[in-house]
């Protein structure tokens, strides 16, 4: 029987995951299919619970469910527990197992774009599971210091309770330290279909800005990457993460698939090219 993938999350009209993960089944020529689960989050137990019964081997977790999954999974590896969120789920006979692949996605993505966090004072936009993912790399690579500035302060509050660093809100945008920063820009604000949308940040706070990893890659770029490259700041979407991640995930799903350099070329481009589209 062909085995079942697919993505979780709300909404979904962004995400490329469907359209990468088909093409990698289809070079593998392995039968599988991937489809899109756009839950209402009312339905995020009652849904997972289906999902399971039907045996669907894997799972890909985004907005806005990386955190709220969680409680309904029968365990977590040991960086997705540090991370505290999920994005990949495997499927075992007592239910899924979480992972997080969104670390190692973003560790490669910075090494392939020549990035280095170490010490470098990193500022991080947004504090939901994504950005939690951004600030155990940002730690573990070595920053100077971690800051997080979130719209909901509590939130960013947690996420310094748990990595260090101190938490913002944008009311107090001015308490934050007159230095450059590497960002992470980990929101949704900006992804398509509103792409016009940016946080609000004061041009003098983007003057500072020495490099910037915004994890959407729907549109790519987003308007506030945009700004930055006007800016002559040194600038990567999230497609290189979304690449990275999502191959990530195929090996925790089907630790013996073997995806060649040329067929990971051949995504990659497609992905590229159906992005743009
Ligand atoms: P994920 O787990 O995938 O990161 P999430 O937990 O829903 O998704 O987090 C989304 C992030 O985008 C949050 O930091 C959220 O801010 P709040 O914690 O205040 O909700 C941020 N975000 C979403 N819409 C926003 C907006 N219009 N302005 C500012 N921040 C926004």
């Amino acid at each position: 029987m062909k085995d079942k993938y697919g993505i979780l999350g709300y909404p979904l009209g962004h995400s490329l995951s469907p359209y990468m993960h088909s093409r990698y089944n289809f070079y593998l020529n392995n039968g599988s299919g991937y489809d899109a689960y756009e839950i209402a989050s009312d339905d995020l137990e009652s849904s997972l619970k289906e999902l399971h019964t039907a045996g669907v081997k894997g799972l890909n977790v985004t907005i806005p469910y990386k955190q709220a999954v969680i409680p309904y999974l029968s365990s977590m590896d040991e960086s997705a527990a540090i991370v505290g969120a999920v994005n990949t789920l495997k499927y075992t006979a007592e239910g899924y197992i979480g992972y997080n692949t969104d670390v190692t996605g973003l560790r490669n993505c910075l090494i392939k774009n020549g990035l280095e966090p170490k010490g470098r004072n990193v500022l991080i936009l947004g504090a939901g599971g994504a950005a939690r993912a951004a600030a155990y790399v940002a730690v573990r690579s070595g920053c100077k210091s971690l800051y997080i500035l979130n719209r909901t302060l509590e939130k960013a509050e947690a996420v310094c309770r748990d990595f260090g660093g101190s938490s913002y809100d944008y009311s107090c945008l001015n308490t934050l330290p007159d230095t450059s920063f590497f960002v992470f820009q980990t929101t949704s604000v900006g992804m398509y279909p509103h792409i016009e949308d940016m946080l609000p940040l004061p041009d003098e706070m983007l003057n500072r800005f020495e490099a910037a990893v915004d994890l959407i890659y729907n549109p790519m770029p987003t308007r506030f990457l945009e700004k930055l490259s006007q800016r002559g700041i040194k600038t990567v979407t999230g497609f290189d993460m979304l690449i990275e991640q999502g191959l990530a995930s195929r090996s925790i799903w089907n630790p013996e698939e073997k995806i060649s350099d040329d067929i990971k070329r051949k995504v990659y481009d497609e992905c590229v090219r159906y992005s743009r589209s």
